[in-house]
């Protein structure tokens, strides 16, 4: 199956990015550039999130300008010319018509000229939408510009008198998706869950966490989704600890946990899942007491998710659920709310319960607005996904709960009553999971 986004959809972003753009004003956004990963070979080219909500555009080095209410055009393209050598070596080019044909100009030049054609476009506007400071050498690039419009002042040119972040109206754009956009993210948490279940039921002591890897590798791009939306994270045993553990090369040994965090990415669309489960297809009594404390936290997580309720209450939630588990299984002492006032419980979990997710794996947009926790609406995405961590030098608890590493991760929708599970199907519970892995 395969699903895209249509081109009215990027024609629509921007006209509602430019309704909500002052009088006389101009916004400028920047393509990705190729980075080289050795000598003259490149690492896999990603689109930069902005530009790609903008335009649908997936090739490196072009610009989007937008002119609200210019008459020969709002919508301008500059991107690289048409080349049949280069073309014949890298790959098809769009070229400036290809950008009228199929990406909506309304102009389109090649970039080559840009330098001569860009202060023209910028000249007389009083304010640049820009987002300043994530692309140095663009940034270089765009001050020549304006200083080449300065030098001609004494001719009568007026250089633009405000730079404006286009991040904040771009960014809350971004976290309220569409009905296309969810489509497409719902196609990637079903691919996702379809890659875990595989490497859970491949999971054998003896094997290493880069062959689980592949097989979540596979079987996503089986189904369409060639890249990942983050490195995946396979850590066995007391490597389930290490947060953002990517090097994947021990191995997966029996009485151990695995935790597998890892989704892929389907039209530039990021699905983010982690499970976490026995090596050898059975819990010990320790993992599961713990893995039962993490899977109630994210339930009480998920109740606390629908409109109306802030992006913070699921967090609290399941923190209050995390320590009330930790006090019965003794691995906190004291008062649940002292504990919970005073944050004592972060040798044990020290992340957030979870972030927003789109384009990029952690997505765009405000989680605070003047100073308070954004209320939740729907369309918007989040990851929901609490874990404990105690860490294999930790003396202060009992031997038997040393590295053990968990964490349960999923994605929803909010929707108008509460939310949408983007990632169903998954094993969860111990049985379940158990289950699976038996047959
Ligand atoms: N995979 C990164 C995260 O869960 O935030
Ligand atoms: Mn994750
Ligand atoms: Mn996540």
């Amino acid at each position: 199956m395969s699903l895209t986004i249509p081109s009215k959809d990027y024609a629509k972003r921007r006209r509602e990015l430019m309704a909500q753009m002052a009088p006389n004003s101009i916004a400028v956004i920047a393509a990705a550039h190729e980075i080289i990963r050795n000598r003259d070979t490149h690492f896999a080219f990603r689109q930069d999130s902005d530009f790609y909500y903008l335009s649908g555009f997936a090739e490196p080095d072009a610009v989007l300008v937008l002119i609200p209410g210019r008459e020969q055009g709002e919508v301008i393209f500059f991107c690289r010319d048409r080349d049949p050598t280069r073309e014949l070596w890298d790959g098809r080019r769009a070229g400036p018509e290809g950008m009228v044909k199929q990406y909506g100009a309304d102009d389109a030049f090649p970039v080559d000229d840009i330098d001569d054609i860009l202060p023209g476009l910028m000249e007389g506007r009083e304010r640049v939408y820009y987002s300043l400071g994530r692309n140095p050498a663009f940034d270089n690039l765009l001050m020549g510009w304006l200083n080449t419009i300065r030098s001609k002042a004494r001719t009568g040119a007026q250089p633009p008198e405000e730079f404006v972040d286009l991040d904040h109206l771009l960014h809350d754009m971004r976290l309220i998706k569409s009905t296309a956009e969810l489509a497409v993210m719902k196609r990637a948490g079903e691919i996702s869950v379809a890659a875990h279940k595989r490497a859970m039921r491949a999971c054998k002591p003896g094997m290493m966490e880069y062959q689980l890897e592949s097989e979540i590798i596979h079987e996503c791009s089986q189904q369409g989704a060639r890249f990942q939306a983050y490195p995946a994270i396979v850590g066995g045993g007391e490597n389930g600890c290490i947060l953002h553990y990517i090097e994947n090369n021990a191995e997966l040994k029996s009485g151990d946990l695995v935790l597998i965090d890892a989704g892929c990415e389907l039209q530039n669309y990021a699905s983010d899942i982690t499970r976490t489960f026995p090596v050898n297809g059975v819990f010990s009594n320790e993992q599961a007491a713990l893995y039962n404390v993490v899977l109630a936290a994210q339930e009480a997580a998920f109740a606390e998710i629908s409109p109306e309720r802030d992006w913070n209450a699921s967090h609290v939630a399941a923190v209050r659920v995390l320590c009330q588990g930790l006090l019965d299984l003794g691995l906190l002492r004291g008062d649940l709310d002292e504990i919970l006032e005073q944050n004592k419980y972060t040798e044990f979990y020290m992340h957030r319960t979870g972030h927003w997710l789109g384009l990029d794996v952690h997505d765009v947009g405000d989680y605070k607005i003047g100073g308070e926790w954004r209320v939740l609406e729907p369309g918007m995405v989040l990851t929901v996904e609490p874990g404990l961590y105690i860490a294999p030098d930790n003396l202060n608890v009992e031997q038997k709960w040393r590295g053990i590493g968990i964490r349960i991760e999923d994605d929803v929708v909010v929707t108008k009553d509460g939310y949408e599970l983007l990632t169903p199907g998954m094993p969860r519970s111990v049985e379940e999971i158990e289950r699976w892995m038996a047959n």
